[in-house]
């Protein structure tokens, strides 16, 4: 069999509430637990040869949550950056984010920055935070700016196709996921990238984040090879197609 390659992992991180509760902890140390296998998985998607992990760390609803863990949350991301800035750059991971970060806390936003720069000159490994991310907000904003260009007369409705809209999404330059992870056993997307995983597999685990290591990730990788992807044609067109290649 022909090896299918993959270049783009997204991952729901889901679970770590559950997680902690499971344990008698609280939340946050769940979420604490979260973040050390962030570590874990990217090394090993780099491993892999995965160009691109996308991770789900904080959506556009997730403002909602109480206050406290809202606010444990960012200070785990602003440690997250600031201690991880110096392992990206010797592993030469280039540090992305979608979602409107305008909106983070000045400190965590401080040690964004910081990380992108530090990483912005390694192209073939990528990590991408969503963050204050949501799929319909992504819409919403690229919506208004394909109505100024129209309104510019920078282009004509006429224009308007995906390769447009594509233009304005946060995930412009970026690959679309073949592969969609969602752990904990939960089984939908959250408002996460709804237009990118038009044609994705999804690999649902009842494995909460904290516990999904290394093995649990080439599982998962594993189970997308051994699949069929057909973008609505037939399975006999597609095997023509592998066996021309
Ligand atoms: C879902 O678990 C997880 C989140 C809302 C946040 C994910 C965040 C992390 C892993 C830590 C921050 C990440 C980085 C990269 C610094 P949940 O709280 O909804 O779990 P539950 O459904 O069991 O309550």
């Amino acid at each position: 069999m022909i090896e299918k390659k993959i270049n783009h992992v997204a991952i729901i991180m889901d679970g770590n509430g559950r997680w902690a509760k499971s344990k008698g902890l609280l939340r946050l140390e769940g979420h604490r637990k979260g973040v050390e296998n962030v570590r874990k998985v990217v090394d090993k998607a780099r491993e892999l040869g995965i160009r691109y992990i996308t991770l789900y760390a904080f959506s556009a609803e997730n403002w909602d949550r109480p206050q406290s863990e809202v606010t444990g949350l960012m200070t785990l991301l602003k440690t997250f950056l600031k201690s991880e800035r110096k392992n990206l750059v010797k592993k030469q991971v280039r540090l992305l984010t979608i979602g409107d970060t305008s909106k983070l806390p000045e400190g965590a936003k401080k040690e964004l920055i910081k990380t992108k720069d530090a990483t912005a000159g390694f192209t073939n490994h990528n990590l991408i935070l969503a963050l204050n991310y949501g799929a319909r907000q992504e819409l919403e904003f690229a919506v208004k700016k394909i109505a100024e260009k129209v309104l510019d007369h920078k282009i004509v409705l006429n224009d308007i196709d995906y390769s447009i809209i594509k233009q304005e999404l946060y995930t412009q330059d970026i690959p679309d996921p073949e592969l969609v992870i969602r752990t904990s056993g939960e089984h939908r997307l959250s408002n996460f990238l709804l237009l990118q995983t038009a044609y994705s597999e999804f690999y649902f685990t009842p494995i909460f984040w904290p516990e999904f290591n290394e093995n649990e990730f080439e599982k998962a990788i594993d189970s997308y090879k051994g699949r069929e992807r057909r973008f609505g044609k037939t399975g006999d067109q597609i095997q023509k197609a592998i066996i021309k290649e």
